[in-house]
């Protein structure tokens, strides 16, 4: 019997590009210089450059591991319900409204992706008017193949202003005051991917009366509550104004980074509908409707990772301990951008570093340039990605100097 022709050929289907942030780690675990620096990768180092395991995940992890009570069973298609409860009041406010009025339904996913991916599945799968959903640009890279997969047409709104390194706010305002009404903003709750740069308060509420103005949906994405501010109420600020304010809205909310739980796949994508008479009938259509999308894409979500969020979200001398890790990483990462800023200042590198102090969270954009970027690569083993943004993680009392040592010494070579 002869073969069958075969359909998925080379030419049928295309080589796709490497993803660039893993291409990036690739490219420096082969790298075999000792003094390399890694600042691609969002992913929380301590001071030794190594992945750091909170104590509190340490003891929650301890505790599940001695629990006779634990099995392997499948949880529920929405996940573990103690989970799902605490990982809502957090996000909310436990005083919440939304709770109290019985609108807001949680499924748990994997991780901040998942929770991003269902969302973006259910809006193209239920909103009735189709409506584009518009990209701070730039934006975390994923959102675009994440929302293009599930057939959503993308518009994008201005972020960040290359002059003063921070929020283009105007530009912002006036994209999204001039989206078609009723479109889906797709919101950074807190320490935007990958700028760094967040709106104040008095800015989210212009934002929210634009958007109440226009009728748009928010989405609001949400990977680094307490991780940007060390505060977990700071950081879901904007997301528990907007839903005082009565907003339909959705949160995809990751654990990976506050937990460091990255591997685990923790996270939980929340739905809140609008008050009135028909909400908490809504809020169970809508429950339904997502169990049945979360069955068809993987069933029910992992256990591990949902077990030691919740003991700690659940048990308050465990997550006053939690808090206190979260200040101990947010807080080194304050003052790895303190020192660096100095470091540059001092030299007098070309240029104004006050946006590396005035940006929050994870990422800085530092403003340097694709070139810029390859010549630290290429003579300096400095891995970043091509935007410039670092990962401040990845800078520690060991690599500071040579990291502000290279970047003065790249900034005076090409300015
Ligand atoms: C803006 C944003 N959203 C979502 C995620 C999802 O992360 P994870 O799937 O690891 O929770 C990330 C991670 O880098 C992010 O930066």
């Amino acid at each position: 019997m002869g073969s069958t022709t075969p359909v998925f050929t080379a030419q049928a289907v295309a080589a796709a590009p490497e993803d660039p942030l893993f291409g990036l780690m690739k490219a420096y675990r082969e790298d075999p210089a000792e003094n390399k620096v890694d600042l691609g990768i969002g992913a929380y180092r301590d001071d030794n450059a190594k992945p750091w395991i909170l104590p509190v995940v340490k003891k929650a992890d301890n505790a599940i591991h001695n629990d006779p009570t634990l099995n392997h069973e499948y949880l529920s298609i929405g996940g573990l319900p103690e989970f799902t409860a605490a990982a809502q009041k957090l996000i909310v406010g436990s005083d919440s409204p939304a709770i109290r009025e019985k609108r807001i339904c949680s499924l748990q996913t994997i991780s901040g992706t998942g929770a991003v991916h269902l969302g973006g599945l259910f809006l193209s799968k239920f909103h009735p008017n189709k409506p584009s959903l518009y990209l701070s640009s730039p934006t975390w890279a994923n959102h675009h193949q994440i929302f293009t997969n599930v057939g959503l047409t993308l518009g994008n709104y201005p972020y960040f202003s290359k002059e003063t390194k921070g929020l283009d706010f105007d530009g912002m305002l006036q994209a999204i005051q001039g989206a078609p009404a009723g479109s889906v903003i797709l919101l950074h709750a807190c320490a935007h991917n990958p700028t760094g740069v967040d709106p104040t308060q008095e800015q989210w509420k212009q934002i929210a009366t634009v958007m109440r103005q226009k009728n748009h949906f928010p989405f609001f994405d949400c990977a680094y509550q307490g991780f940007a501010s060390g505060d977990l109420a700071r950081d879901a600020w904007a997301i528990q104004y907007f839903v005082e304010q009565r907003f339909e809205l959705c949160v995809a909310q990751s654990f990976a980074k506050n937990f460091g739980l990255y591997g685990e796949r923790t996270g939980a994508f929340h739905f809140v509908s609008a008050p009135g008479a028909d909400a908490s009938n809504a809020s169970a259509h809508i429950a339904s409707q997502l169990a049945i999308l979360q069955r068809s894409e993987i069933s029910n979500p992992p256990a591990y990772g949902a077990r030691i969020a919740s003991r700690v979200l659940n048990d308050p001398a465990l997550f006053k301990e939690w808090e206190a890790d979260l200040r101990t990483m947010s807080g080194r990462i304050q003052e790895m951008r303190k020192g660096l800023r100095l470091r540059l200042e001092k030299r007098g590198t070309p240029g104004s570093w006050a946006h590396i102090t005035d940006q929050i969270g994870m990422f800085s954009f530092t403003g340097l340039s694709e070139g810029q970027v390859k010549v630290l690569r290429d003579k300096w083993h400095v891995y970043m990605t091509k935007n410039g943004r670092i990962s401040m993680a990845g800078l520690n009392s060991h690599n500071l100097d040579y990291f502000a040592e290279a970047v003065d010494s790249v900034v005076r070579e090409t300015s």
